[in-house]
């Protein structure tokens, strides 16, 4: 099974670091393709929890090969730091990253614009740690590819043209720009650490396909944050889609063998933007508390709601979903009542489809399912969850059209049904 995508159905925060981490154990390769430091996926080893924003989620199986395609943006300050942390915490070969000398990368004028945006009214809510900034300065084509840390005099120049053009607009939102100096001293330093490991990352994937070795794709964010096929304007900007695996990663279709979506049993959503099935009740503070359902980059609270079949089918079809990985459906148990979204009401009558485009006017329509409350963490088999919870399940698949490979009962690794 060589080419995996492992993609959020949802947006994002579905807890791809567990499941990458479980299917990792197979996996020779293991790629992130979009994104940046906005990602925090969370690994449970034993009782120790770390936190990856950059760095793949395979990291922590030593003898897989890690590798930062070119549709990321990195922030080489933040990535050093990263690596320096799981060293500290015994991950020593952390540093054995692939990193591509494409991808792009967010320098400090990047995160002080996005801060900055933030603190107006057309705030969305972003992470502000310089995404969007660094992916329009990639679209403008006046980016800074992480290919000039070889060379002190072309990152100079790149850096110094992004940063005249982002002045006058710095100056607009009432901030002051750094001078390029600052700009420079921040990455200088790190140059000779990352500069060994650049390379073209899509040739090394290539080469690993070739050899039928499994490579698994880990996508970031969720299908509804995608800048293309989510929620927009209240998107990242990237594409997080299953098909952004291609474009990021820089491997044909034809590659991808299965696609695998990352669904919670139940919805989350961070930074402003529609999220029909939203509630603002003690049900919803019941999910985020037993659910820890708090930024692993930001730490804000995120703000949690019922399963949305609906956007469900429409991740299924966007990435072409083959298989699922349902997540953190231990949370529910002991919930005092279940409902999921199963179609909405529009202007234009009753859909069974996601009404993508017009969210903010659609209402869901929902169906009320039969709770549980036993205990799940001990199960191991479907056969081992009471029925109630079986059924969940089994809504799911089918709204996803798909099996469930894996489904999750707890936060630790051992805590999980696989198929
Ligand atoms: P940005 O990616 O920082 O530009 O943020 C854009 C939107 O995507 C905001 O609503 C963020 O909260 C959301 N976002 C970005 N990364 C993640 C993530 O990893 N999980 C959940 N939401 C995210």
């Amino acid at each position: 099974m060589p080419g995996i995508v492992v993609v959020g159905a949802q947006w994002g925060d579905e807890g791809k670091g567990k499941v990458v981490d479980i299917l990792t154990e197979h996996a020779e390769v293991v790629v992130r393709y979009a994104g940046g430091p906005n990602a925090g996926h969370t690994l449970v080893v034993g009782n120790e929890k770390v936190i990856v924003r950059l760095v793949p989620s395979g990291i922590l199986r030593k003898g897989t090969a890690c590798v930062l395609a070119q549709g990321m943006v990195i922030d080489p300050v933040r990535l050093c730091d990263e690596i320096d942390e799981l060293k500290k915490r015994g991950y020593e070969h952390a540093a054995d990253l692939h990193i591509s000398d494409r991808a792009h990368a967010i320098l400090a004028y990047h995160r002080l614009v996005d801060g900055l945006r933030e603190q107006t009214a057309g705030a969305l809510g972003t992470t502000k740690r310089g995404i969007g900034p660094c992916y329009e300065d990639k679209a403008a084509r006046r980016g800074v590819p992480m290919g000039a840390l070889r060379d002190p005099k072309t990152l100079r120049d790149l850096a110094a043209r992004g940063l005249e053009a982002w002045k006058p607009v710095i100056a607009a939102l009432g901030g002051t720009a750094p001078t390029l100096e600052s700009v420079l001293a921040e990455i200088e330093p790190l140059a000779a650490r990352i500069a060994p490991r650049l390379c073209d990352t899509s040739a090394l994937v290539d080469a690993a396909l070739r050899e039928n070795k499994t490579v698994l794709f880990e996508g970031a964010q969720g299908t509804l944050l995608d800048v293309d096929h989510g929620t927009y304007p209240f998107v990242t900007s990237s594409s997080a889609i299953a098909g952004g695996a291609c474009t990021g990663a820089g491997v044909g279709p034809t590659r991808i063998a299965r696609v695998v979506g990352l669904v919670k049993a139940y919805c989350t959503r961070v930074g402003a933007g529609p999220f029909p099935t939203e509630l603002s009740d003690e049900i919803g503070e019941r999910l985020r508390k037993i659910g820890d359902e708090f930024g692993s980059v930001t730490g804000r609270p995120r703000r949690t709601g019922w399963l949305d079949l609906p956007a469900l089918r429409y991740a299924a079809r966007i990435n072409g979903l083959d298989r699922i990985a349902i997540t953190k459906l231990d949370v529910l148990t002991g919930a005092p009542k279940l409902r999921v979204c199963v179609a909405y009401e529009t202007p234009h009558g009753e859909s069974s489809e996601l009404p993508v485009s017009d969210l903010e006017r659609a209402k869901p329509i929902y169906r009320d399912v039969e709770p549980w409350s036993d205990d799940l963490s001990g199960a191991r088999a479907l056969g081992d969850l009471p029925r109630a919870a079986r059924d969940y399940v089994a809504m799911i698949e089918e709204a996803a059209g798909c099996e469930a490979m894996i489904v999750s009962v707890g936060s630790r690794r051992d805590e999980t049904i696989t198929k």
